[in-house]
């Protein structure tokens, strides 16, 4: 479904019962919901799903490519609103992340639990804030295709690579149809979000952390640390997997994720 939330064109999808508890799924950069298709499966019988495309993303707007992660949050914020959902259960994987715990820091009210997958609470140091800007400059000069070449790679497991063909062709098919405006755009996003270290001790729902044992861009150790901050976190390492750990190993990471919202 297509709606325009602060006027800014989001397109989301809605699965299970709104009698259910709502789950809300937040995919990571450059992709879409697309790669929530295992969890949406998983989920939607006892749930409400909620899967969406970040502005800039998959059919979302795309609009001047002026992007903050500040207008992420209030593009989730527009779609509890208009979903009428009052809490949710946040999922955010490594961008997604990224929203969710900027939404934990400026709207706790609206979070009812809080998982935390393959991401980060600092912000980027120098050194990834100067890749990411040779980054964009690449993306300008030769497109989304090339910059899916070097960074496919980079987010998944070597076995998932040999192994799985299907998510490699899923992730180029998503990155290939993205626009460089977004690309570029999100990129710029990224390298301005605030760090939200200090706040995590305040984080007050359920909170899961899960990381793949072989992700190098946000290693199990950061999550590790973060889960010694936050007051009523749990952690699972996910097996064979990098940082893509719900697509490359969909059976872990659904288990873990469906007995955490069993207890909330
Ligand atoms: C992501 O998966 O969302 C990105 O790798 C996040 C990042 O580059 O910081």
């Amino acid at each position: 479904m297509y709606t325009k939330i602060n006027g800014f064109g989001i397109d989301y999808i809605v699965e299970g019962s709104s009698t259910n508890l709502p789950v809300v799924l937040i995919h990571g950069f450059p992709f879409s919901k697309k790669m929530w298709k295992p969890q949406i499966e998983a989920l939607k019988t006892d749930y409400y799903v909620v899967a969406y495309d970040v502005r800039g993303h998959g059919l979302s707007g795309v609009g001047n490519g002026q992007y903050t992660i500040e207008y992420c949050v209030d593009d989730l914020v527009g779609l509890l609103d208009l979903l009428k959902i009052s809490q949710a259960v946040v999922v955010g994987l490594s961008m997604g992340g990224y929203i969710a715990l900027r939404t934990a820091e400026r709207n706790p009210d609206r979070l009812k639990g809080l998982v935390l997958c393959d991401t980060r609470s600092e912000a980027d140091t120098n050194e990834i804030k100067i890749k990411r800007a040779l980054q964009a400059k690449s993306v300008k000069i030769f497109g989304a295709k090339k910059f899916a070449n070097t960074f496919i790679p980079t987010v998944l497991y070597e076995n998932t690579i040999k192994n799985k063909p299907e998510i490699v062709k899923l992730l180029r098919e998503i990155i290939d149809r993205a626009s460089p405006i977004a690309i570029t755009g999100m990129l710029i996003a990224l390298a301005a979000r605030t760090d939200t270290s200090s706040w995590l001790r305040n984080i007050n729902v359920p909170t899961l952390l899960m990381a793949g044992n072989y992700d190098e861009i946000t290693p199990p150790a950061v999550l590790s640390s973060m889960k010694e901050q936050i007051p009523k976190a749990e952690m699972h390492i996910i097996p064979d997997a990098a940082h893509l750990c719900n697509l490359e190993n969909p059976d872990a990471f659904n288990k873990h994720l469906l007995t955490f919202l069993k207890k909330i």
